[in-house]
């Protein structure tokens, strides 16, 4: 077409998911319960009471699954490990849980699959959880037994390692808003789970690099701020300290931002968590970072600089978030692929580091037609913008190697249960049936001629 844009040789192209949110069988062939089977029987901590008790059945079509990988030409499948199912207690290996991911890497594998495996997305075992949870520091110690246990079993067949994905969310949103399971609302309980995360990732980076690892990397979702007016500055620098930077800089070896504790001084949280030689730690270098990108965020400075932030921090001052502006997704997300190059390539000058989108999709509302057909084109839209974005980042020097499309299958959206489809694979949670949406047969198109369409080019 004319105006393709070609990415370089060798670009991984891939699509995600995570165990919770697509594998079912809660209680099957000896899984114990995470925080989030816990949570999501909560009422109304889910939208319509859903969990992810059964989800897409992939724990049994894990096979029509993969083949699914296969037939839209993806070389990559990014996917996490269930630690309580690896670990029923959090401690305790269990066989049978373990030969559930020996059975889906080599099924990967058979088929020319590369597994881009994830250790941690969200689903702590509760029996942890009622140990402490992220709110005990022995959690880096038994993250790393876990992490030393999976890579045992699967680190003969699986290159690329993630520790941990999203700990913002995992420490914010769980500890601090309480969305997320496990539904703590407390600022200290989320500074100190934040930290926890990070010497969680140092730790089992460290053991796995001394098992042989030279794939390792942490996936972190980014969201730059936005603001209409200079004078709005330092609400964007204290929306990206808290979001984006807190993650980062320890894991790059620059300690937690100066700036980020200053702001965060009076909730008394972080540094009372930090001992010496934590930040050494969380220090040891990854290969590459995975970044998870979906949408900015519009902030403004508070007039009286003492006023609460309504941002995922309560008690952080001085800013405040707003709303997003059109078009947005069905989950209220702003598009704006442009935000998606800025970040690219102020990440690859500001880490140094190789980057690969390990999440980027949209939720919009998906009818199967009477023909059978998904046609998604608000979605395909989104790719095909972002894709562009990717690639507008690559042209301006960042080394990008990989995009991973977030989904392969609509899921378990977490709080949002199933509400928001977010797959290039329509899934009915009736039947099970899986239909190829027309956004699916477009990120083929893209991963067969390394290549996506330019503005004006249609595809069909
Ligand atoms: C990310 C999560 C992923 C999914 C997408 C929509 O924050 O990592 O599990 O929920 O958002």
């Amino acid at each position: 077409m004319t105006g393709d844009r070609t990415f370089p040789p060798g670009f991984l192209w891939g699509a995600a998911t995570a165990a919770y949110q697509i594998e079912g069988a809660v209680d099957v062939d000896g899984r114990g319960p995470s925080v989030w089977d816990v949570f999501a029987a909560v009422p109304g901590a889910v939208v319509g009471g859903a969990s992810g008790a059964t989800a897409c059945d992939h724990y049994h079509r894990y096979r029509e699954d993969v083949a699914l990988v296969r037939d839209l030409g993806l070389a990559a499948y990014r996917f996490s490990t269930a630690w309580p199912r690896v670990m029923p207690d959090g401690r305790t290996a269990n066989p049978a849980g373990l030969a559930f991911y020996d059975r889906l890497v080599d099924t990967l594998l058979e088929h020319g699959i590369a597994p881009v495996l994830t250790l941690y997305h969200w689903d702590l075992p509760q029996s942890l959880e009622e140990r402490g949870g992220w709110l005990d520091r022995d959690i880096a110690s038994w993250f790393t037994d876990y992490a030393l246990t999976v890579h045992n079993r699967l680190g003969d067949r699986v290159r690329s390692w993630t520790t941990l994905n999203e700990p913002f969310c995992s420490a914010f949103l769980g500890y601090g808003t309480g969305e997320h399971a496990p539904g703590r609302r407390c600022h200290r309980d989320a500074l100190r789970a934040a930290h926890h995360h990070l010497l969680a990732h140092g730790h089992a980076a460290m053991a796995l690099r001394s098992s042989g690892v030279t794939d390792l990397a942490i996936a972190l979702n980014f969201s730059p701020a936005l603001a209409d007016a200079p004078d709005h500055h330092d609400a964007v620098r204290r929306f990206d300290a808290v979001h984006n930077r807190f993650f980062l800089d320890p894991v790059l070896g620059l300690g937690y931002p100066p700036d980020l504790l200053d702001d965060i001084a009076h909730l008394d949280g972080l540094t009372p968590a930090v001992q010496d030689g934590d930040l050494a730690v969380i220090a040891e270098p990854v290969d590459w970072i995975g970044v998870n990108y979906y949408a900015p965020t519009r902030v403004a400075s508070l007039p009286d600089p003492t006023e609460p932030s309504n941002c995922p921090l309560p008690g952080l001052r001085g800013m405040s978030v707003l709303p997003p502006r059109g078009p947005l997704t069905v989950t209220g997300w702003e598009q704006h692929p442009d935000s998606l190059t800025d970040l690219l390539v102020h990440l690859a000058e500001r880490t140094g580091k190789p980057l690969v989108v390990a999440e980027n999709g949209s939720a919009f509302p998906d009818v199967v037609d009477a023909d059978g057909r998904v046609r998604d084109h608000q979605r395909v839209r989104y790719l095909a913008e972002h894709l562009r974005a990717v690639h507008a980042a690559i042209q301006a020097g960042a080394d990008v190697r990989g995009y991973l499309a977030w989904s392969l299958l609509d899921n378990f959206e977490w709080a949002s249960g199933y509400g928001p489809r977010f797959g290039v694979v329509h899934v009915d949670f009736d039947s099970q049936r899986r239909v190829v949406k027309d956004s699916g047969r477009f990120l083929a198109q893209v991963a067969s001629r390394n290549a996506v369409p330019g503005l004006g080019d249609r595809f069909d």
